[in-house]
């Protein structure tokens, strides 16, 4: 008769829906790669504890090499009492090779595997989130490069505020990303820390090298502390508000897109590939790639949220609650992986329309500089600030642009005007003059590119 793997003092049964809540293998088998990586490692530590003899674990090691090649071929047969990927593991090994494969647990908890397990797993996702991420960035600082010439309005509060170069927006999420590379990379020396060799809690009895296990399975650390060992889940809470922070720099960049993208702006079009139609407005093509990019950031913030209540208030080491990690950090992979991917595809594809971002630029996105200009001249900025607006108002009422008020509504205003004042009315003129490191000047914007391109390839 089958038995649970921790059956030994039960008499009584599992009740067939505590057996179903209890099971997570229909999720964690994903990991079935990292598991037998480590039970694979494990088995040499075993050895040179001299628990196994060198035939031994030869033949556990090719056990568990069968065993990952039956998942990777898709022919695992899950069993009923296969409670998560690592007793399925160990159930099949058995299966293989006989009562041997009950050796390799020796001295080891699922407390200490699955910590490892989610470790390693995560570990190779930071790597492929880290190149969907860097594909991002590059596709970004390569349109920026090419589409310095493109003006259009800066705008705070949605309302138009200065001239500045399309390129220098872009950038300017460009570097919200740019700090996600840098924190991505933070996060690893604190997810790269090996928990195998705790035990259940207390540590391992069969002093287990554990250096030798954190070189083979590539830790950068080992877990000082058995109980913080099994019991810490940091690592998934950290890379879940790493997620939440950058889909939030997604989600930022979306609007702005899915702004633009209206017909009363009109600055972008996006490619088809990325938008859907109305199944009752035909005339409707609606920017859902960017939508759900903005939308999406909701569940991974609610991920991040409901693991910090989970692990809030629970008592040391291991708890079965600790199994709700995974659906929250799987989710959340999955979802910020597309996202990037999406992204990059997106702005790669979109179309810049130079031409309505230019009849944006209403002259009075210039009453800065027309300020600056009496500055130049002498005057405080405190009143040329308000000569400008008196300037403002002027054209507002007379239905003109402030290029249209003559030379002498302008001396009206201040004797400091001169016949140079209609210079100030150029657009490129004035995003030229933001020349300072960070300005929106052409030389400013390459810069930024520069940057951006070095820590790229760094
Ligand atoms: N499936 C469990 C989890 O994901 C593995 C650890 C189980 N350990 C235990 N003592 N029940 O957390």
């Amino acid at each position: 008769t089958k038995q649970k793997l921790w059956g030994g003092r039960f008499t009584g049964k599992t009740d067939p829906l505590m057996h179903e809540f209890n099971q997570s293998l229909r999720y964690d088998q994903r990991m079935h790669a990292a598991d037998i990586r480590g039970s694979i490692a494990y088995s040499k530590a075993l050895t040179i504890s001299g628990i196994l003899s060198k035939a031994e674990e030869t033949k556990i090691i090719e056990g568990l090499e069968a065993v990952e090649k039956e998942w990777a071929n898709s022919q695992f047969k899950i069993q009923p009492d296969d409670e998560d990927i690592h007793t399925a593991n160990e159930r099949r090994l058995s299966e293989l090779i006989g009562p041997l494969g009950g050796k390799l647990h020796t001295g080891r908890s699922r407390n200490d595997q699955v910590a490892t397990d989610m470790r390693l797993w995560l570990l190779d996702e930071v790597k492929d989130i880290e190149t969907g991420l860097k594909g991002l960035l590059n596709v970004m600082v390569e349109r920026a490069d090419k589409e310095k010439d493109v003006l259009l309005p800066g705008y705070t509060h949605l309302q138009r505020g200065q001239p500045i170069r399309w390129s220098h927006l872009l950038l300017s999420h460009a570097f919200s990303f740019h700090s996600d590379l840098q924190r991505l990379k933070e996060l690893v020396p604190r997810i790269s820390i090996l928990p195998l060799g705790c035990g259940a809690l207390a540590g391992n009895p069969f002093n287990v090298d554990r250096e030798f296990l954190r070189k083979e399975l590539g830790f950068q650390l080992i877990a000082e502390n058995s109980l913080w060992g099994v019991g810490d889940r940091d690592f998934i809470a950290e890379f879940l508000m790493w997620s939440s922070l950058a889909m939030t720099h997604i989600s930022r960049m979306a609007e702005d897109l899915i702004v633009y993208s209206t017909a009363e702006f009109g600055f972008i079009t996006l490619s088809d590939a990325y938008s859907t139609g109305s199944s009752i407005m035909p005339q409707k093509k609606n920017p859902d790639s960017l939508e759900l990019l903005r939308g999406k950031s909701g569940r991974i913030f609610g991920n991040m949220a409901g693991f910090l209540m989970t692990l809030k208030g629970l008592p040391s080491t291991y708890n079965k609650d600790l199994q709700e990690d995974k659906e929250p950090l799987f989710d959340t992979v999955d979802n910020i992986s597309a996202c990037f991917r999406i992204a990059e595809g997106v702005v790669a594809t979109m179309e810049v329309h130079a031409e309505k971002m230019r009849q944006a630029l209403t002259m009075d996105v210039l009453a800065t500089d027309l300020a600056d200009y009496l500055v130049r001249k002498g005057t405080p900025f405190r009143e040329t600030h308000h000569i400008s607006g008196r300037a403002v108002a002027m054209a507002e009422t007379r239905g003109v642009q402030l290029n249209e008020l003559t030379l002498e509504d302008y001396r009206g205003l201040s004797d400091k005007f001169g016949s140079d004042v209609h210079a100030v009315f150029d657009f490129e003129a004035s995003v030229e003059r933001r020349n300072a490191i960070g300005g929106t000047s052409k030389d400013m914007v390459a810069r930024q590119v520069d940057v951006l391109r070095k820590a790229l390839s760094s």
